[in-house]
């Protein structure tokens, strides 16, 4: 690693504390984070990982307004599942606070105060816009409007996110409030403002020429943003949620939310380490590392540097390793859609299988460009690796040793050239797989780590010690010696990814701890060690258990397409003769059948009374044919007969449209003769 730095202070996003964390927040921050922590720990490196809940902004007290509560009662809900269900997956922050606390309200307005004093902020007075109803200014999340960019008509009075253009409220055409729907006026106040534009070149220096080496996706974007130019940002807010702004006359005025909450790692590292904080700040032989998701890039790399620099003793980030986003089966996650597979939802659901979340998230995890989560993805990587490869390797190696050597580690003979083979596979595996974890390429070191386990599971298969155990136990000595190698080398390796499996698979080797360092050697078990009896690392998950999750999602997509229903405008007025131009009956159905080549067409005979007839109808993507033989419809009599897929249709029978588009097959509520007139 670096020799540069002593020490490594890891933040994560603080999440705000306005609905639980999810499978985005996880594999765009947490789990890449907790990765590298662990990665640095294992290797004996000082770091500390600092993590806590974003209490403050516009989300937090719309929440509140829309339960009836106070902002207190929300946040202190959210922080609480948060802070629980982060544990249970195994995030190893060594602290996670929240920005409601007395530490923090002092540092971010102690930090405040200290740039005003040094006369870093332009005041100015301004227009706002104002809500005349609810009696308050707009700002943030408080308002929707389009976006003057791109056009989107639902960007937001801080960011569009649509294009990712961070915005003034001011800036949005035909604003709305978000509380009342009104159309905010514009009404005189008084704001602080970063003067963005004095840092610009120092920070084009500082990113553009000194830190070429973040991942594109970061240096792009703040490219674009310097190559666009800075304006100054005004960092207060009217509202009545948050650290009051501590100057004279501003009573009802707070910190911006985006001002206070990275401040929080700075308190929340004062609250870990009250006595050395300043030098996990301060000291140049520190590593700043920043792990957050795209949204949150121009305030990490632009506008919290620009307030480090105007402070003057703080240290700059080394990186922010800024992640894409994770969609969900195929649609954007959205706390307010419900559209997420929610962490404490996920650790009830899936006891005991927290690493499980975290392969998966990790062998998917949007490091350069969006991704898709998805169950099936999820089973079939639980199934077709955890189980199939890491799992199944580990089993047949300890199994193994139990059967032939009583559980205590044979000694390796002399080696043959398959054995030195699958050991030059992986001699390198330190070197790569740590790279790539310090160039926070987690996918490629967690494909590095699983390819530990093929070359295992390759190496068995092809010397096959239970063929040879007939003939020549000394050779099979070799062969377990070297499985049980490979398998303490896993134990190693995964500990970062797979902390859990990692633990039991040490339970299982009966070691205390891992040493980095022996990573890609052979020699890590000695001969006569005695290990434990082999448990299952990872099971196999039921397809029952996948579509359950997926039910659960597919209820909620209906629930939200019902949530959002209109009923669309009345037709223009008829009279009573044109209604009585529609000839229309009741039916039974006799038989019903699929119309072939076609999955959208079925065929019906309908008992008319008349002699009966054929109607094709399109209702096939709703109904099973079998399921309405038997039952009464109602159907169009004198429509001209016509085609459809080489069938005649004598008629058309009448279905309602639900709000997501599925026909209902309309007929009558009790028994009616067939051939009967609807009027
Ligand atoms: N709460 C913000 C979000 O979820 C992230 C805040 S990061 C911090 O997008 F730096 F401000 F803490
Ligand atoms: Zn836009």
């Amino acid at each position: 690693m670096d020799k540069k730095f002593k020490r490594t202070l890891v933040t994560t996003a603080l999440p705000y504390a306005n609905g639980p964390v999810h499978i985005g927040h996880l594999a765009g921050v947490y789990v890449p984070a907790d990765i590298y922590t662990r990665y640095l720990r294992l290797r004996g490196e000082d770091v500390i990982m600092i993590g806590g809940s974003d209490e403050h902004g516009v989300p937090i007290t719309i929440k509140a307004q829309k339960e009836g509560v106070t902002p207190q009662d929300i946040v202190d809900r959210y922080h609480n599942i948060i802070k629980d269900s982060m544990e249970g997956l195994g995030i190893s922050f060594d602290v996670y606070s929240r920005t409601t606390s007395d530490m923090h309200h002092k540092t971010a307005s102690d930090f405040f105060r200290k740039l005003y004093d040094k006369g870093e902020f332009i005041e100015k007075t301004s227009v706002q816009l104002y809500d005349e109803k609810a009696d308050q200014y707009l700002a943030d999340r408080y308002v929707t409007g389009t976006c003057p960019k791109c056009g989107n008509e639902r960007a937001y009075g801080d960011q569009c996110e649509a294009c990712g253009t961070s915005l003034n409220a001011t800036d949005l055409i035909n604003p709305v409030s978000a509380i009342t729907g009104n159309t905010p006026v514009l009404k005189e106040t008084k704001h602080w403002y970063m003067p963005l534009d004095k840092w610009e070149p120092k920070l084009r220096e500082w990113i553009l020429e000194q830190h070429k080496e973040w991942k594109p996706n970061v240096y792009g974007q703040c490219k674009s943003w310097l190559d666009d130019h800075l304006q100054p940002r005004a960092v207060t807010r009217d509202l009545n949620w948050g650290i009051p702004v501590p100057v004279e006359g501003a009573d009802g005025k707070v910190l911006y939310v985006w001002f206070d909450a990275p401040i929080g790692y700075i308190s929340n590292t004062k609250e870990l380490l009250p006595d050395t904080w300043e030098k996990y700040w301060k000291d140049p032989e520190t590593r700043i590392i920043h792990f957050i998701g795209k949204d949150n890039i121009v305030f990490h790399c632009l506008i919290f540097p620009a307030m480090l620099m105007a402070e003057g003793s703080y240290q700059l980030p080394e990186n922010v390793p800024a992640n894409e986003f994770l969609n969900l089966e195929g649609d954007k996650i959205s706390t307010s859609r419900n559209w997420a597979v929610w962490l404490h939802e996920y650790l009830a659901d899936f006891p005991g299988k927290q690493d499980v979340l975290r392969y998966v998230l990790t062998a998917n995890a949007p490091e350069s460009k969006d991704n898709d989560f998805t169950w099936r993805d999820f089973q079939a990587r639980n199934n077709n690796e955890l189980v199939a490869i890491l799992g199944n390797f580990v089993n047949r190696a300890l199994v193994l040793t139990h059967k032939y050597f009583g559980g205590v580690i044979p000694e390796a003979h002399e080696l043959q050239d398959i054995d030195r083979e699958a050991l030059n596979e992986f001699k390198d595996v330190k070197e790569t797989l740590g790279a790539n974890i310090e160039n926070f390429k987690f996918r490629e070191a967690l494909k590095d780590a699983m390819n530990l386990a093929r070359i295992g599971n390759k190496y068995l298969a092809d010397t096959e010690p239970w063929k040879l155990a007939k003939t020549d136990m000394t050779r099979v000595e070799t062969i377990m010696n070297l499985a049980l190698q490979i398998t303490a080398n896993l134990a190693i390796a995964f500990e970062p990814f797979l902390p859990f499996s990692a633990e039991k698979l040490r339970g299982m080797l009966n070691i205390e701890a891992c040493d980095w360092n022996k990573l890609g050697e052979i020699d890590i078990l000695p001969a006569g060690h005695a290990v434990n009896k082999p448990e299952l690392l990872f099971e196999k998950i039921e397809d029952e258990v996948i579509d359950a999750q997926m039910q659960r999602l597919e209820r909620i997509k209906q629930e939200n397409i019902v949530a959002n229903f209109k009923p669309k405008a009345v037709a223009p007025q008829v009279t009573i003769d044109d209604f009585a131009k529609l000839d229309i009956r009741v039916g039974t159905v006799l038989e019903c059948s699929k119309v072939k080549k076609s999955d959208k067409l079925l065929e019906f005979k309908i008992e008319d009374g008349m002699g009966g007839r054929t109607i094709v109808s399109g209702i096939a993507k709703w109904y099973e044919p079998e399921e309405l033989v038997g039952k009464q419809v109602c159907f169009i009599a004198n429509f001209p007969p016509r085609k459809l897929k080489g069938v005649e249709s004598q008629g058309m029978i009448l279905s309602a449209e639900d709000a997501d588009g599925r026909l209902i097959v309309i007929g009558p509520t009790g028994p009616v003769k067939p051939g009967a007139s609807v009027g």
